[in-house]
Order: C-alpha cells, then sequence, then structure tokens
C-alpha cells in the first residue's frame, strides 16, 4: 500500500489542489496583469494525466481534491475529468470532489457536476455591482456569473462565495455581500490579497488587513466565533442577525500554515509544497517515465519531506518585497 504523506512538521495532507488550465476567460487585477502569456497547450498534462496524478494521490490519503485554474471550467473536456475522479467519491476514498470557479459557464456545467458527486463548490466574486465587477474582472458580465450561480443552486450544489478584500474598491461592500450571500443560503469568505505574480498594479494599493474589516463589520453584525471546520484556511464566524457563516482567510495577519494539510499540481504536473515558496518538484517525468505508479510515488514521497514550514508572504511599506514571480492561475491558489 501506497505511503501516507506526512510532512517534516507531522502535517498530514489530505487536501489536493489541481489546477487544470492557467487559463481564464477574466483578468482580475489582483490575480492577472492585463496581457498575460498563458502555456502552450503542448505542454498541458492530458486529461487522462491528471486523473492518473490525481489518483496517486487518492491512494496516498488525499481525501479532498479541489479543481481550480486558471478557471477549470474553461478546460475543454474537462466533464470527462470529474466524471472519471467521481469513482473515488463511489468507493470511499475521496470525501471531498469540487472546484473553484468564477462561475461563468457554470450555468452550462452545474446540473452535471452534481451527478458526478460534487455537493459544495466555491464561486469568486468580489463585489454585487456590475461596473466594478467589470472593472475587477477587466472585462467580466455579471449577469453571467449570478445566472452560474442560480444554476448551481437549481442543481442542489451548495455556494460559499469567496471575496478578495480589496482596499477601496470592495471593502464597503462586504456587509451588503454578507447580506446578500446570507440571504440566498450561502456562506461567504473574504479572503487577504496575496502578492503573487506582476500585476501591474501596487499590492500595497490593494491590500486590506481583515483585522480591520472584522472591526468594522463588527459595528452592523453580531459575529460570534464558531468551530466549523471544511479543511480549508478560512476561520469561521457566526453572523447573529443572518444565521449564516463568515469565513476569513488571513495569509498576511493570521498565518494559519501550522494547520496546513494541502499540496497542489499544476497543470504542467509540477507539485507545489506551499503556495507562498517557490519550491516544487516535477511529477510530469515519473508520470510519464513508466505505466507503473512506482516511481511517482517515490517522486511525491520525495517532494512531502522538502514541504516547507509556511509562507513568508509580506505586504508593507517597510519591507518592500518582490511578489513571487509566479501567478496566483498557476496553482489556483
Ligand atoms: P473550502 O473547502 O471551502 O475551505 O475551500 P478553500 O478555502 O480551501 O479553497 P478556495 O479555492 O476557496 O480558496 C480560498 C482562498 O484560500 C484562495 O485565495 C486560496 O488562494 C487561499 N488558500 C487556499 N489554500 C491556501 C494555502 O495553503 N495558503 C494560502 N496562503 N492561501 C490558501
Ligand atoms: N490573493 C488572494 N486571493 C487570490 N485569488 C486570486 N488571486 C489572489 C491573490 N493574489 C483568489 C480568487 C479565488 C481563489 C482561488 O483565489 O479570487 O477565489
Ligand atoms: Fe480568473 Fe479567478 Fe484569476 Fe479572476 S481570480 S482572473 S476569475 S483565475
Amino acid at each position: 500500500k501506497p505511503r501516507a504523506l506526512i510532512d517534516p512538521f507531522a502535517r498530514a495532507i489530505t487536501y489536493l489542489r489541481v489546477s487544470v488550465t492557467d487559463r481564464c476567460d477574466f483578468r482580475c487585477v489582483y490575480c492577472m496583469s492585463e496581457h498575460m502569456s498563458f502555456l502552450p497547450k503542448a505542454d498541458l498534462l492530458s486529461l487522462e494525466e491528471l486523473d492518473r496524478l490525481c489518483s496517486a494521490f487518492v491512494a496516498k490519503g488525499v481525501t479532498k481534491l479541489r479543481l481550480t485554474g486558471g478557471e477549470p471550467l474553461v478546460r475543454r473536456g474537462i466533464m470527462t475529468l470529474f466524471a472519471s475522479l467521481s469513482r473515488h467519491l463511489e468507493s470511499g476514498a475521496l470525501r471531498e470532489l469540487t472546484l473553484t470557479t468564477n462561475a461563468s459557464q457554470l450555468d452550462k456545467y452545474a446540473a452535471e457536476l452534481k451527478g458526478y458527486g460534487v455537493e459544495r463548490i466555491n464561486v469568486s466574486l468580489d463585489t454585487l455591482d456590475a461596473d466594478k465587477f467589470r472593472a475587477i474582472t477587466r472585462w467580466g458580465d455579471l449577469n453571467k456569473v449570478m445566472a452560474g450561480i442560480d444554476a448551481a443552486q437549481t442543481a442542489g450544489l451548495k455556494v460559499k462565495i469567496n471575496a478578495v478584500a480589496l482596499k477601496g474598491v470592495n471593502e464597503d461592500e462586504i456587509g451588503d455581500m454578507i447580506a446578500w450571500a446570507h440571504g440566498r443560503g450561502m456562506d461567504l469568505t473574504v479572503i487577504e490579497v496575496m502578492p503573487l505574480g506582476e500585476v501591474g498594479e501596487d499590492r500595497l494599493d490593494q491590500y486590506l488587513p481583515l483585522s480591520m474589516l472584522r472591526a468594522r463589520l463588527a459595528e452592523r453584525f453580531t459575529l460570534d466565533d464558531i468551530d466549523y471546520q471544511t479543511g480549508g484556511p478560512a476561520r469561521y464566524v457566526q453572523v447573529k442577525e443572518t444565521g449564516g457563516r463568515l469565513g476569513f482567510i488571513t495569509p498576511l495577519t493570521h498565518n494559519f500554515c501550522e494547520s496546513c494539510n494541502r499540496v497542489r499540481i499544476t497543470c504542467t504536473g509540477t507539485l507545489f509544497m506551499c503556495l507562498g515558496q517557490e519550491d516544487a518538484a516535477d511529477l510530469r517525468a515519473p508520470l510519464r517515465a513508466s505505466e507503473s505508479d512506482e516511481a511517482l510515488h517515490r517522486a511525491i514521497d520525495a517532494a512531502i519531506l522538502r514541504k516547507p514550514k509556511g509562507h513568508d508572504f509580506v505586504i508593507d511599506r517597510r519591507q518592500r518585497r518582490p511578489a513571487l514571480a509566479r501567478h496566483m492561475s498557476v496553482t489556483g491558489g
């Protein structure tokens, strides 16, 4: 039986995030620059190879699998990957198969996803204002996203909304987003912007520490700490007035690396042990070298032994430091 994944800090790795494409139909200002060069399609792992790679991790104890991008739903044929991975839900090896999406194409796929055993999905949405939405995504159509969310809820998928907190952009709107999301039975998480990749804007101008936002929200809502857990990095409170949950993802102000349970692979089969570090391991070569998974398992084991203690992101005026070169869309967060 393949060895379970335990890192040097005794953390069990049970959550795999898979970026199935680095492409996206939007260009969110905190995620991408306006002009991005994407990987040549020939470099991508095939859907069969992605399945084999994911399955190797499932064999090694991964119970939660999230497909990301870029935008996962722009990868051609992606439903066949969900279809084949759903066998691990049926066998009981996998507890959760899911995705993080911008929802622009979700109306087409929601029902099918539900059929493959997807239960709760995360939708990235930073504003409810159509003009602001176009400005943040550089050209996105909010109506398409809303149609996607409607379709997901109609199909019986639970939806969590992810909003990146952006200074001077949506900070005054988060209260209304809470009321909206909770009114529709959706959790909301707010996220501190992370310095990944050159996006053509100063991160200091974007960054809003969530401690400040939380204090402001506490003037309008009663926030009660709860110990709800999804296996992701958010810390949740219950909002008394709405009865819904609000999560805070705070890599900058409250590092959560100590309880890290995850690694991520890119669409070319590169394994990143930490979102905030450069070190990576190539899994494509061992994947392609042999039909047996032995070399692949060895490569994964060796990489996990190098998993760092955590990231060292900073965004502040004194410690000016360049962002990591890699964009968020390479690893999908
Ligand atoms: P749940 O299953 O709902 O908990 O989802 P999740 O929070 O694990 O996944 P999602 O794709 O919704 O990610 C939300 C945000 O958390 C994104 O901005 C990710 O980049 C960020 N995130 C996820 N994992 C990590 C991590 O290990 N380190 C850091 N710094 N951020 C992370
Ligand atoms: N910092 C924080 N979150 C980001 N996301 C994309 N880029 C960044 C960044 N630089 C978010 C997206 C999506 C999730 C996977 O990551 O909005 O919700
Ligand atoms: Fe696309 Fe998501 Fe990045 Fe926006 S945050 S550009 S929707 S991958």
